[in-house]
């Protein structure tokens, strides 16, 4: 090997020597082989080879045609290409090359290769595809080099710099392709251009090129063209029409420059155009008409123009269309109702124009990923928006309009929702409760739209937020203690609102944070002193609202400018005139005998509601007694269906047979029986399971039966779960169900209910005589069992675990009935469907199952529902009321029952039967409550029972009204879950 610098006339006398010893193949034409090897050789001479990737590259042979990244023509042994793209050579492109006379292609790019490009280049005969892309190269570009047997030249991604050459294209008749994209070229593009008749490839964006390319080029002469990009340059004037002359014209792109005057007229005869961009322009007048032709366009950008007229109508009939982007224009007109006719579509803004109505319901069942219609003037309400929209919306940006109405219960199932901006409309709405549910949501903007209700508390569950912005509208509330779970929040702004209640101390674990803004609320007591360790916090402002005493030490507090602090009670500080309060805290009273019409000392609800309902209060009492009679009918009834229930699940049928029976009785039945479908939400595989449910329930187990159907374990093989236990249920229907659209629909709402309390559905098989629910498998079984059933050897559940049961339970249900709209209802609240995972934490399961089933089977539901007897809220049983989550929060009442008491809803006795319920309430009356409570489980504090017992007890008023909402039961829990001595008053 030669090592560089080496005195090239001494390796040319060495080669010859070499070469004449051996010769090519012992055939002729070894003189010209020495040529190439020696300009191969000289050409490495001047690269720097980091990695030796031309290592083979051995002065010593007589040939280089063995060498790698080199090949020859194989009859005259000469080299014809060479490819060293991306091999990280760095140095110049030196002599040597023009020795190798018969070379076709030479690609050289993605390397890091500096200096000029040498005219010499040029000199190598029969070059056709020349690519030197994607160096450091600089300097001019030889005239020389587009000479007549050059077919693709590419210089794009280099440092080159000047003007092109005038006659750089005398002679390119032959070329088709080329790019001098991404370099610092300047001036005009040379007339001689338009002789380039074969051109069908043309990239000169992202340069400095400036005057009229069409007229002084006679670009439109082009004919051939199918791609042309002068994006990103500074080119000017206005564009002719003539460009129908390139019929096979797929992709032009003038984005980024100064064109002026109107849009071709005659845009719309080039057939073939897929993509398009005008955009960032100075562009005026309307969408020229022809548009309507374009049938093939994919890709529509007119941005930031100054074009008028009216929204193109006829928009919605190019079916292709992927990416539509009219902003920041002056547009008017109404969005056509046939946008939902663009299925393709996956980006669409409009915003910045003047189009006005409404958005068309359609658009939001496109598979959309960013919307944004944002500074209309679109009114009306924000459709809901389809399953498909919910898989693929990513940015949806609706601010500046006058839109109107509720924030859709479907925008909850947005799981991919990343940027929601409703700002500045007149929502008149609440607050979405959902919020906290988007697992990749950043950015929140709901500023001035006439919000009102409180924050959620579950705001933070995914924990991805980092902008929130609230400010200007009417909410009330406390700012929820959970705001502290926001880890990744820098911008927190709640400014002009009525919230109330203490500024959280949780607010000092967003380390993150750098702006807060809380001016101009009914915030009250201290600062919290722990805000003073923010040490990234940039601006706060906390002025008018109600706060007093000390500012924290440490932080942006030392230097906090008066005018974000003024208007309160009474903030101490030096800067500050008038006066200093220091706070003493307010007790928190907890009467519990208010319960029912008033729940605890945080009143969240609206006033007038609550009294209206205290002073009905005792009219209804005669009413709860009615129902309390008649649901003694009903008990009575109960017993008997359970007494059936009972013999029929001794009669347990296997599995295996059953399924497969089913399948295969139904398939010699009819000849066209729907295939069955295994679909898992979150694995990649979820293949059409043709093959028929074998493979699934070959090891499956019976491990239960409950109301809605059979429950079985089993492993999922690797090829279509990850190799783990699930549980699969398969779910009761009397009749063979046609379609599974609905059932799909249904199931994956379920499928979106992510909580640490529940448990999550993994997925359905499907077919119309056969539906699988697969969910995870808890492995300590349910409270059912560790509480009613349990075996002698296993310890009986201590009151903390008790505790954290409920709670949990609490939390899992309050997140069904608060984190969706329409709520999730469970309809089957008792213990068997509360299971537990190894630490004792509880996860939900069946929930929602009825809604389910009652869109496959009308029959199935009312003959499944007194197997919950005992839970069952009484005017569900009436079926006469209307049924919503009240009926859980029952349920859950007895469950609290059966947890304190280890008893069961409905204990049978020799001759009669107990309702647990109906027994604790008349021990409470009687002052003797705490001789239910389960004396297994040892020590409890009867600070802790007591409360809970009452809260059972209001849980299960007889009038659903009564019942606090989850939301409120979780809160008490949490109250009563604080230590004595936090609290100022307990029960
Ligand atoms: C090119 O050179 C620069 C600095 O000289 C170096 O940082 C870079 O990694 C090199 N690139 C390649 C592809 O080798
Ligand atoms: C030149 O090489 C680059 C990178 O290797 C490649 O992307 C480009 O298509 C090539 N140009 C031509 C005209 O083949």
């Amino acid at each position: 090997m030669i090592p560089t610098g080496f005195p090239q006339l001494l390796c040319f006398s060495i080669l010859i020597a070499v070469a004449s010893l051996r010769g090519c193949k012992g055939d002729a034409g070894s003189l010209q082989l020495n040529d190439d090897v020696l300009g191969l050789i000289v050409f490495r001479s001047d690269l720097h080879d980091p990695f030796s990737y031309l290592a083979s590259w051995n002065e010593d042979d007589n040939s280089p045609c063995s060498w790698e990244f080199v090949q020859c023509n194989p009859a005259t042994c000469r080299v014809t290409e060479l490819s060293l793209d991306g091999l990280s050579l760095s140095g110049k492109i030196g002599r040597g090359l023009q020795k190798l006379q018969n070379l076709k292609g030479l690609s050289l790019s993605n390397n890091n290769l500096t200096g000029n490009i040498s005219p010499e280049l040029s000199l190598m005969g029969s070059l056709e595809r020349l690519n030197l892309s994607r160096n450091g190269l600089t300097g001019r570009i030889p005239s020389s080099l587009a000479k007549s047997s050059i077919k693709f030249l590419d210089l794009s991604a280099n440092a080159l710099s000047g003007p092109l050459p005038d006659d750089m294209f005398e002679s390119c008749f032959n070329l088709r392709f080329l790019s001098l994209a991404q370099n610092f070229l300047e001036g005009n593009i040379p007339s001689t251009l338009s002789r380039c008749a074969s051109l069908s490839n043309l990239n000169l964006s992202n340069n400095f090129f400036s005057g009229n390319p069409i007229f002084s080029s006679g670009l439109w002469s082009l004919t051939r063209l199918r791609t042309l990009d002068l994006s990103h340059n500074t080119l000017s004037g206005p564009i002719p029409d003539g460009v129908s002359a390139i019929h096979n014209l797929k992709e032009l792109r003038l984005q980024k420059n100064r064109f002026s005057s109107s849009l071709p007229s005659d845009i719309g005869l080039c057939p073939h155009l897929i993509k398009l961009d005008f955009s960032n322009n100075l562009f005026t007048g309307a969408i020229p008409e022809s548009g309507q032709l374009l049938n093939s366009v994919t890709l529509f950008d007119v941005s930031n123009n100054m074009l008028s007229g009216s929204f193109p109508q006829w928009i919605g009939d190019k079916i292709n269309l992927e990416h539509i982007d009219f902003s920041g224009n002056g547009l008017e007109g109404v969005l056509p109702l046939s946008m939902g006719n663009l299925k393709s579509l996956t980006y669409l803004s409009l915003s910045g124009n003047r189009i006005n109505g409404s958005i068309p319901p359609s658009l939001f069942d496109l598979g959309l990923d960013q919307v944004d219609l944002s500074r209309n003037e679109l009114s009306g309400s924000i459709p809901g928006g389809s399953g498909r929209l919910s898989e693929s919306l990513q940015a949806l940006d609706l601010s500046g309009n006058k839109l109107t109405g509720d924030i859709p219960a479907e925008m909850g199932l947005f799981s991919k929702l990343r940027y929601l901006n409703l700002s500045w409309n007149n929502l008149q709405s609440r607050m979405p409760p959902e919020l906290g549910y988007f697992q990749y949501l950043t950015v929140v903007d709901l500023r001035n739209s006439a919000l009102y209700g409180s924050i959620p508390d579950d705001i933070c569950d995914s924990a991805s937020l980092g902008i929130l912005q609230l400010d200007g509208n009417s909410l009330t509330g406390p700012i929820p203690e959970e705001i502290g779970n926001c880890s990744s929040l820098y911008l927190l702004s709640l400014s002009h609102n009525n919230i109330s209640g203490s500024i959280p101390e949780s607010i000092s674990m967003l380390k993150k944070l750098k702006i807060l803004k809380l001016e101009s609320n009914q915030l009250s007591g201290e600062i919290p002193p722990e805000l003073g360790r923010l040490e990234n916090l940039l601006a706060v402002n906390v002025s008018y609202n109600l706060l007093t005493g000390r500012l924290p030490v440490g932080g942006i507090f030392q230097n906090l400018d008066p005018s974000a602090m003024i208007g309160n009670l009474g903030i101490c500080s030096p800067l500050l005139k008038g006066p200093c309060k220091m706070n003493v805290p307010k007790p928190l009273v907890l009467d519990p005998y208010a319960y029912g019409n008033q729940i605890g000392g945080r009143n969240r609800g609206s006033e007038s509601s609550r009294s209206s309902r205290n002073s009905s209060h005792h009219r209804f009492l005669s009413i709860s007694a009615i129902i309390a009679i008649s649901a003694a009918v009903l008990i009575a009834i109960g017993v008997m269906v359970i007494s059936l229930v009972n013999i029929s699940t001794r009669r347990r049928i296997a599995f295996i047979d059953n399924a497969l029976e089913s399948v295969c009785s139904s398939s010699t039945r009819s000849g066209s029986l729907s295939a069955g479908k295994l679909v898992l939400f979150d694995s990649k595989t979820s293949a059409d399971w043709i093959s028929g449910p074998e493979s699934l329930l070959h090891k499956a187990a019976e491990i239960g039966v409950g109301a809605f159907g059979t429950v079985y374990k089993a492993s999922l093989g690797e090829e279509l779960g990850d190799g783990r236990t699930l549980a699969i249920k398969k779910l009761v229907t009397t009749n063979i169900i046609q379609y599974s659209g609905d059932f799909d629909r249904e199931v994956r709402i379920l499928g979106k209910a992510r909580h640490q309390n529940l448990l999550p559905l993994k997925g359905y098989y499907w077919t119309p005589q056969m539906q699988l629910l697969v969910s995870e498998y808890a492995p300590n079984g349910s409270l059912q069992a560790k509480l009613h059933e349990r075996s002698t050897s296993s310890p009986p559940l201590s009151w903390p675990i008790r505790f954290k049961i409920l709670l949990g339970t609490a939390k899992g249900l309050a997140h069904l009935h608060h984190s969706f709209r329409p709520p999730i209802i469970h309809y089957n609240m008792k213990p068997s469907n509360v299971l537990l995972d190894e630490d004792f934490n509880p996860k939900l399961s069946d929930f929602g199952l009825i809604r389910l089933l009652t869109k496959l089977d009308k029959h199935v539901i009312s003959n499944r529902f007194q197997s919950a007897l005992g839970y069952v809220a009484p005017e569900l049983a009436c079926q006469s009321l209307r049924v919503n989550e009240k009926c859980d929060i029952y349920g859950f009442g007895v469950l609290i029952l059966e947890l304190v008491t280890g008893k069961r809803s409905v204990e049978y006795g020799e001759e009669n039967m107990v309702i647990l319920n109906d027994h604790v309430r008349v021990l409470l009356e009687q002052g003797s409550v705490l001789d239910c409570v389960d004396s297994s489980m040892g020590e409890y504090p009867e600070e802790e029972v007591l409360p809970v017992v009452k809260l059972a007890l209001v849980c299960t008023s007889q009038i659903p009204s009564s019942r606090p909402s989850m939301l409120e039961v979780v809160q008490i829990l949490q109250v009563i879950k604080t230590p004595i001595s936090h609290r100022m008053e307990a029960f």
